[in-house]
């Protein structure tokens, strides 16, 4: 109810705007707005607990992907309901219910708190990355075409094709691919080793089978099409870095130009400096084996933020939930 009136004065302001100006296009704004600090501050407690993430921050990580990749990062995942109306959204119902309730509640677009939160997201995970996040995407109403996802069955070469229609190399999209190193399938079982990790180490335990991976993935790291690709990125923890930060804005600014938004980068780093303790994740040659190294530092690190994440991460969220391409 309240999304829906705030879109028809959305639209009605769009409207009059447009008679006067003939550019119904937000101005840019010249600095961050502040309110972004106070979501970050929201957010933390419902994505990072004991050290990293949590399975809200997966379906928010998630949900940044389904809403730009059928067609542009409108934020339609939420107002125009896709998110309830399309099957392969039907995991992420309660963060679409929840980041709408927040883009009201702070007053921003659905578009961007979609891939606000999901750069929060990421950085909330042991040894998730610091992305870019630009504000200042506006909402549509207009849902995405449908039948743009890919499944969790699909073969490397349809994959390729799949992204190569939509702007992306098979670098971005082996890169994006290696989100699932913090992944769980639908019955929550992990598709990685170290799934508290977002890890190159990943890319490698796809391919030696030591992981239990979608279909998808396990196609990426043995065809002749992606295997090259899989393997370069999949290389180190700063390969895989070097490839998914900018494959991340990439996709998050689907539909958009990044010159008429404003950078907020700032508000993601410093979440990431911040609070989070530093990573402990290790290069991916001996991530096999550095489980329980890996999992000492976890506990060392998150005894300094416990008790500001142990107040607001029972709230979250109970389903099963995952990233997977479905
Ligand atoms: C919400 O933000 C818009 C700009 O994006 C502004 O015009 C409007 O006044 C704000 N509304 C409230 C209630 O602060
Ligand atoms: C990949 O999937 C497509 C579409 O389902 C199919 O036409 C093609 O034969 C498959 N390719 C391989 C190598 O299996
Ligand atoms: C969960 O589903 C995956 C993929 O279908 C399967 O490989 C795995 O064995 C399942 N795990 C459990 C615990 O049921
Ligand atoms: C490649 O991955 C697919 C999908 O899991 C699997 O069916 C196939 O057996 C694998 N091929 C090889 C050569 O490992």
């Amino acid at each position: 109810m309240h999304s829906s009136s705030i879109i028809l004065a959305a639209s009605f302001a769009a409207i009059c705007q447009g008679y006067s100006t003939l550019r119904p296009i937000q101005k840019r704004q010249s600095s961050c707005p502040s309110v972004w600090t106070e979501v970050a501050t929201d957010l933390q407690s419902s994505f990072v607990s004991d050290g990293t993430c949590t399975d809200a921050a997966r379906q928010a990580i998630r949900l940044s992907f389904h809403d730009c990749f059928p067609g542009s990062c409108d934020g339609s995942i939420i107002t125009a309901n896709e998110c309830t109306d399309r099957g392969e959204n039907s995991q992420m119902t309660e963060i679409c219910g929840t980041l709408g309730e927040k883009s009201t509640s702070f007053n921003v677009s659905n578009a961007d708190l979609i891939q606000f939160a999901a750069a929060i997201g990421i950085a909330s995970c042991d040894g998730g990355f610091t992305t870019s996040f630009y504000a200042g995407r506006t909402d549509t109403d207009t849902a995405n075409p449908t039948g743009q996802m890919p499944g969790a069955n699909i073969n490397a070469t349809a994959l390729v094709s799949l992204f190569t229609s939509k702007g992306f190399t098979k670098t971005e999209l082996v890169a994006l691919s290696g989100a699932h190193t913090i992944g769980k399938q639908l019955n929550g079982s992990a598709m990685d080793t170290s799934v508290g990790k977002f890890d190159s180490g990943f890319y490698k335990s796809v391919s030696d089978g030591s992981a239990n991976p979608i279909n998808a993935d396990k196609y990426m790291s043995n065809s002749s099409d992606t295997k090259t690709e899989w393997n370069s990125v999949g290389a180190s923890q700063t390969s895989f870095q070097d490839a998914f930060v900018p494959a991340m804005e990439k996709m998050s600014l689907m539909g958009w130009d990044k010159a008429d938004l404003t950078d907020c980068s700032d508000i993601i780093s410093g979440f990431a400096s911040g609070s989070l303790k530093q990573s402990s994740v290790v290069e991916s040659g001996s991530s096999q084996g550095s489980t329980s190294s890996g999992d000492d530092a976890t506990k060392t690190g998150s005894a300094t933020r416990n008790g500001d994440v142990a107040r607001g991460a029972i709230l979250a969220f109970v389903s099963a939930v995952i990233i997977s391409w479905i």
